[in-house]
């Protein structure tokens, strides 16, 4: 019982840590190697959907919180996989039709 309530603060408070930190929350990531056109992922815009950071921070999707450690393609998006783990159509707008609400027009 003691143990469960100690687990209970250490979540609470790590999870307060996180928002403090937030991709973090009010930052914005670019993303320029597609000829699609860029790619704006806003921190904010998840954080308010109500997406976690262990969401995406994990082994098996962006283990590091850093720019540039995993490479992004459509094929694995496509699959379900990095954003296509939500951008999918069910929890998040998928891609068909939806290309440009990623890529913004160069
Ligand atoms: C959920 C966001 C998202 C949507 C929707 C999306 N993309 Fe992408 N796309 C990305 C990201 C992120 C990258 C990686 C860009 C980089 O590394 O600079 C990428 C990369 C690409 C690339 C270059 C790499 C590759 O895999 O070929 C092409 C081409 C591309 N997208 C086309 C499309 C098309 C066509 C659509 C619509 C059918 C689409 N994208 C919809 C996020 C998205
Ligand atoms: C919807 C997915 C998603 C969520 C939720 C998310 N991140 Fe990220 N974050 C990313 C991606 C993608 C990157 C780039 C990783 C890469 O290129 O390997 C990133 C990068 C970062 C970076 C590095 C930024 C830079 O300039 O290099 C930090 C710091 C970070 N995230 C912190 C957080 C924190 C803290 C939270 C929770 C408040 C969070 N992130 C939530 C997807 C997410
Ligand atoms: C854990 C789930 C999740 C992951 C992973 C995720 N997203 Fe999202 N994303 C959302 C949700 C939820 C929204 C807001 C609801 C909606 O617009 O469908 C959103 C919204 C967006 C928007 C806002 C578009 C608009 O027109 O308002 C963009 C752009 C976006 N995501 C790009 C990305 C990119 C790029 C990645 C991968 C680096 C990614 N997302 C990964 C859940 C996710």
């Amino acid at each position: 019982m003691k143990s469960k309530i100690v687990a209970m603060l250490l979540a609470a408070s790590l999870a307060l840590a996180g928002a403090a930190f937030a991709v973090p929350a009010g930052k914005v990531i670019e993303f320029n190697e597609s000829p699609m056109g860029k790619v704006v992922f806003d921190g904010q815009i998840h954080k308010d959907a109500g997406v976690m950071c262990k969401e995406c921070h994990n082994n098996d999707m962006f283990p590091r919180m850093k720019q540039g450690t995993v490479k992004i393609t459509m094929e694995e998006i496509y699959a379900g996989r990095l954003c296509g783990v939500c951008h999918d159509g069910k929890r998040a707008f998928g891609t068909a039709g939806n290309c440009n609400r990623c890529h913004v027009q160069p």
